[in-house]
């Protein structure tokens, strides 16, 4: 139970680490949350900061998924409590913390769970993500590809039943924090990849 509890908390504040804030008011002095669509992610930090940058976020934003499991992994050998750290960090990035509970939306981070625990799931998930990225440029529609995908393949690759319903949560916080994109997609008003557009908040 006490480990339970740590592998809970730490995650969580891992999760809270929000590197697009702390990297562009490094770099540029600002708060991303007062830029672009508002996100403290890496879609924005492309539209915000630049491509570099947007990179390093979107990597780093995935390690923290993966060291909140690789956390859970080293102290316990439950494979629910892996994956409900990952969630934590989720959780974390989402509402830090640190920032007065003003985070992201989760997805980068999510890749980094599920690559680390249901590798195969993500990547059938992520494929079908990017190809609709491809083809519409809305890397807000492939993350609620990826994110409706993964409970779907969870279950159709025989993952344990408690990740199944454990991926549920993270498909739900995804469409949750993806609803202000959900609506500016069904108006055809979201900002399209490598758009400059930067006034949607
Ligand atoms: O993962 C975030 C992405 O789906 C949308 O980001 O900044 O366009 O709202 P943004």
């Amino acid at each position: 139970m006490g480990v339970s509890i740590l592998v809970v908390v730490l995650s969580y504040l891992i999760g809270s680490i929000s590197f697009s804030y702390w990297i562009t008011r490094l770099l540029k002095g600002i708060d991303i949350r007062m830029h672009g669509s508002g996100n403290a992610g890496a879609t924005n930090m492309l539209r915000v900061v630049g491509k570099g940058p947007a990179i390093a976020v979107f990597l780093l934003d995935a390690l923290k998924g993966v060291a909140a499991v690789g956390l859970a992994a080293g102290l316990s050998e439950n494979a629910a409590l892996m994956f409900l750290a990952g969630i934590m960090a989720i959780i974390g990035h989402n509402w830090p913390v640190f920032l007065g509970f003003r985070g992201g939306k989760g997805i980068a981070t999510t890749i980094g769970v599920t690559a680390t625990l249901t590798f195969l799931a993500a990547l059938i998930s992520g494929a079908a993500a990017i190809l609709a990225i491809i083809l519409t440029r809305y890397v807000s529609l492939g993350s609620l590809i990826f994110a409706a995908g993964l409970p779907l393949m969870i279950m159709l690759l025989n993952y344990p039943d408690s990740y199944f319903y454990l991926s549920l949560i993270i498909t739900v916080m995804a469409f949750i924090r993806h609803f202000a994109n959900i609506r500016r997609l069904l108006k055809g008003t979201e900002s399209k990849l490598g758009a400059s557009g930067g006034q949607q908040r």
